[in-house]
């Protein structure tokens, strides 16, 4: 069916063959890579589907989403569980919740108690959870040397582990570890937002040069095309390419509100028996995605500087600096702000919205 939001993958999962190939390639020659887009282009999916290529090699992957995890034990029982997995583990593991008697019922996971310390320190109350984070990240790479494997491991939404401390002991301790690793590499991803920049690209950072940059742009628009003309026609929806490029242009290839545009066309169908126009489709985006822009633009608007910036952009591809300048309003900051944040990028000649629909709503919002 076509479901939106979650992640997507196998026959779902479209486009994206470069980056895949190119980020596999990196994983393989053991260089470690980040993936930075904005919100919802599909960094997830990306990294699902490369996980599950590797795996369909035999290499040893595992995935975890920081965000996910309110606390460290959790996150390191986690990268546990993950790495188990690769010999089939990870439900028993998961399923005897701490208890070692449990764990130990199962004649291979015992062995892997036997070999691994690690298992055990995590249900031990003194072993504080930093060294018990060390040892996960120890344990990653120990499990695929053991097995002479090559294993690859991705953690989703990574700016996020900033919310164990703010300091950044915790990103200089993982730094430390995973450099002297030669059986594992790793993905890191997350949003522009999630202080991934200055994780990775900012030259302060711990992180520095450590790993491949990836920044991951929309999908491309005839790859969008084909797949929705093709994944209508599957349900008798016969729209015309026509209409369909139309919408991809405006929609820029974005592959999250692609995927939206089909459902909605396919409702729409459903429900007045006619293929909708574009101006319905959008203004049926505009409406489901309202909660969503409502608060975005929220966050931005409370600074003048950056609304200013942002209701030009949604309107004029130039004058931005002459108008700016008539405001008394420093452009340069807020741009400077709004690109950190992966809310516009530059152009060959401007600046521009990532999200299509955020500048439709703005520019609708000025003029409503
Ligand atoms: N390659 C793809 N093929 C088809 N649809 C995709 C693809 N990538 C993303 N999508 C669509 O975009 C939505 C968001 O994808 P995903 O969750 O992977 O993005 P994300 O960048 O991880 O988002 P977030 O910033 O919220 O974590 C998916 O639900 C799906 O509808
Ligand atoms: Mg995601």
């Amino acid at each position: 069916m076509i479901q939106v939001g979650k992640p997507v993958t196998g026959k779902n999962f479209i486009g994206r063959k470069k980056e895949a190939f190119e980020i596999i390639q990196y994983l393989k020659m053991g260089q470690s890579v980040v993936l930075i887009a904005p919100r919802r282009f599909g960094k997830t999916s990306l990294v699902l589907e490369i996980l599950r290529q590797l795996k369909n090699e035999k290499h040893y992957t595992g995935f975890v989403d920081v965000f996910a995890h309110s606390d460290l034990n959790s996150l390191n029982k986690t990268i546990t569980a993950e790495v188990l997995e690769n010999s089939g583990l990870k439900k028993i593991y998961q399923n005897a919740k701490g208890s070692i008697s449990s764990m130990m019922q199962n004649i291979k996971l015992k062995a892997a108690i036997n070999e691994f310390e690690v298992i055990m320190g995590l249900e031990d109350s003194t072993i504080n959870d930093w060294d018990n984070l060390s040892s996960s990240i120890d344990f990653i790479n120990d499990f695929g040397e053991k097995s002479n494997h090559q294993i690859f491991f991705a953690f989703d939404e990574y700016g996020d582990i900033l919310k164990y401390d703010k300091s950044g002991e915790i990103i200089k301790l993982m730094r430390a570890k995973i450099q002297q690793q030669k059986s594992a590499s790793y993905i890191f991803s997350g949003s522009y937002e999630s202080v991934m920049n200055s994780l990775f690209v900012d030259n302060k950072s711990p992180f520095y040069r450590m790993a491949r940059i990836i920044k991951l742009g929309y999908l491309e628009e005839n790859t969008c095309i084909k797949h929705m003309k093709d994944t209508l026609d599957s349900y008798d929806i016969s729209i015309s390419i026509d209409q369909i490029e139309k919408l991809v242009y405006i929609l820029k290839g974005h592959p999250y509100y692609c995927q939206l545009a089909i459902q909605q066309v396919f409702l729409l169908y459903k429900f007045n028996k006619e293929i909708p126009d574009n101006e319905d489709i959008l203004n049926q985006i505009l409406q489901i995605d309202r909660g969503y822009l409502e608060k975005t633009w929220e966050d931005i608007s409370t600074n003048k500087e950056y609304s200013f910036v942002l209701k030009h952009l949604s309107n004029f591809s130039h004058g931005l600096y002459s108008e700016s300048a008539k405001m008394k309003i420093n452009a340069s900051r807020a741009i400077t702000y709004l690109i950190g944040k992966g809310i516009i990028y530059k152009t060959k000649s401007t600046y521009d919205f990532y999200d299509p629909i955020l500048k439709l709503w703005i520019q609708k919002k000025i003029y409503s």
